[in-house]
């Protein structure tokens, strides 16, 4: 990120304060590849469309905010993620990412797996049809209760976060006359997020069993010696939009150097590991994701030399990516209510939506872009915060950006790479009612989560 010194449009001061931005690009009305949604485009009247739709006329239709996704685009990462891999490998699609009906049929139709965290998302994968046996249960404290839904309904595995489940799950399995087949999560003091990993300390977190001083070791010595528990592998997950592949690399070589002990101690080469998820995708033209093929490529490459160097056979590799297949394919659709201009700060754009829709700038600080949508100007850029309607301050959806200096109540904005962790985490925060999300594909538009009504929130509220 570099601080902009670019010149100032009419609504600017002259010096631009301090932030997080890029120089405004030169062309405000391009939109930059990396960051959009494959189908999206401008038409004649500058209008920008997806899948042949104009988002004018999904705003008239559907109202605003929305969150519009691209089906081909979804279709094609979920595709080229499970072509990567090929058949020697499983990919389990995040669902906490965004998980929806139609989202669990695509994912089937496309032949990739599901990693469900909770029994919401299972019923949610179940109802859909996935296939129990393609469904990875994960979760650090998982009810009784969703643990015998999940043993009953036959998900292919569980991942076991803690010595408490391993007992438990086991126990479940056995009243229930069956052999659960299990992971067993791990943490192996690796710690990545975007461009840097930590490779010290990083056992100090609530998921998994630490490697760090025989931890892991004795939570399979003991799964190992249970009646209700298939032992299929080990899992690791290192952390989030990660775009360094050295992390994992850290990762594998410690998970390999727990098979090889595992092996060496109980005579069982367990055949499957799990790295997780976590790889990036550009929520702005400074981020340069790396393509399914090359992450393919380098992790298969990296199990592949660790498990010679152990004289293990390779294990079956499984991950499981969201963000990085659902994250690029959806923007969010907004419509300007009101343009505040601050001298010499920024000019205040108030969407219809915010903090509600989209926490991840409040919660994690994340950066987003966004672009005028409903038409196009050559009006000089100037530099604005994108914030929504709810009574807290630090609502912001994107917290520097530019946009044409014309930008006026009633333009249509859209802010692109929401797919992921935006609809999953959205709340009803001040009684906002959550947008729906709208599918696009070839033409045709179709809801598939419906706009939250007033009618909703009443339901709730029981008096
Ligand atoms: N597998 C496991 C075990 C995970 O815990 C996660 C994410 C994933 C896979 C998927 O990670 P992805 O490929 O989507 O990065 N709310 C945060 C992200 C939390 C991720 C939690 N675990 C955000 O909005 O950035």
């Amino acid at each position: 990120m570099s601080r902009s010194a670019h010149p100032a449009g009419p609504r600017h001061a002259d010096v631009l304060p301090e932030g997080h931005y890029s120089a405004p690009a030169d062309d405000l009305n391009a939109l930059d590849p990396k960051v959009w949604a494959h189908t999206v485009g401008r038409d004649a009247d500058g209008v920008v469309t997806v899948g042949g739709i104009a988002v004018t006329q999904l705003a008239e239709e559907y109202g605003t905010p929305a969150y519009i996704l691209d089906e081909a685009d979804f279709r094609d990462r979920a595709r080229a993620w499970r072509t990567a891999f090929g058949n020697d490998a499983d990919v389990f699609y995040a669902g906490k990412a965004f998980l929806s009906r139609a989202v669990v049929r695509w994912l089937h139709e496309e032949g990739l797996n599901l990693d469900v965290c909770s029994g919401g998302e299972l019923v949610t994968a179940l109802s859909a049809g996935m296939p129990a046996e393609r469904i990875a249960f994960h979760g650090n404290n998982k009810s009784p209760e969703e643990i015998e839904r999940a043993v009953r309904a036959g998900v292919g595995r569980i991942v076991l976060d803690s010595f408490q489940e391993i007992v438990r799950v086991a126990h479940i399995a056995q009243s229930l006359g069956t052999r659960q087949r299990v992971q067993i999560r791990i943490t192996v003091g690796v710690e990545a997020h975007t461009h840097e990993f930590i490779a010290t300390a990083h056992e100090d977190q609530k998921f998994g069993i630490p490697l760090a001083g025989g931890q892991a070791a004795e939570a399979v010595r003991r799964a190992l010696q249970l009646d209700g528990l298939e032992v299929i592998g080990i899992h690791s997950h290192i952390g989030s939009q990660i775009f360094d592949m050295s992390g994992f690399e850290v990762a594998a070589h410690r998970v390999v150097g727990l098979l090889r002990d595992i092996r060496d101690e109980h005579g069982v080469e367990l055949p499957e590991i799990d790295l997780g998820g976590g790889l990036g995708i550009a929520y702005t033209s400074d981020d340069d994701p790396r393509e399914p093929h090359e992450i393919a490529k380098a992790l298969t490459e990296i199990v592949t030399r660790e498990c010679e160097g152990a004289r293990l056979r390779t294990p079956r590799i499984s991950v499981e990516p969201g963000r990085a297949i659902v994250g690029p394919t959806a923007f969010t659709l907004y419509e300007v209510g009101t343009v505040k201009p601050l001298d010499g700060l920024r000019t205040y754009v108030s969407v219809d939506g915010g903090m509600s829709d989209n926490i991840r700038t409040a919660l994690y600080d994340a950066e987003y872009s966004v672009a005028l949508a409903s038409r196009t100007s050559d009006a000089e850029p100037m530099l604005v915060r994108v914030v929504g309607k709810h009574c807290e301050s630090g609502d912001i959806v994107v917290k520097d950006a530019f946009l044409p200096g014309d930008l006026a109540p009633g333009d249509l904005i859209a802010v692109p790479a929401t797919g992921a962790y935006c609809r999953s985490m959205a709340s009803n925060y001040n009684h906002v009612l959550r947008p729906p999300v709208v599918a696009v594909r070839d033409g045709a538009a179709r809801v598939i989560v419906r706009r939250e009504t007033e009618d909703d929130l009443l339901r709730l509220d029981v008096g």
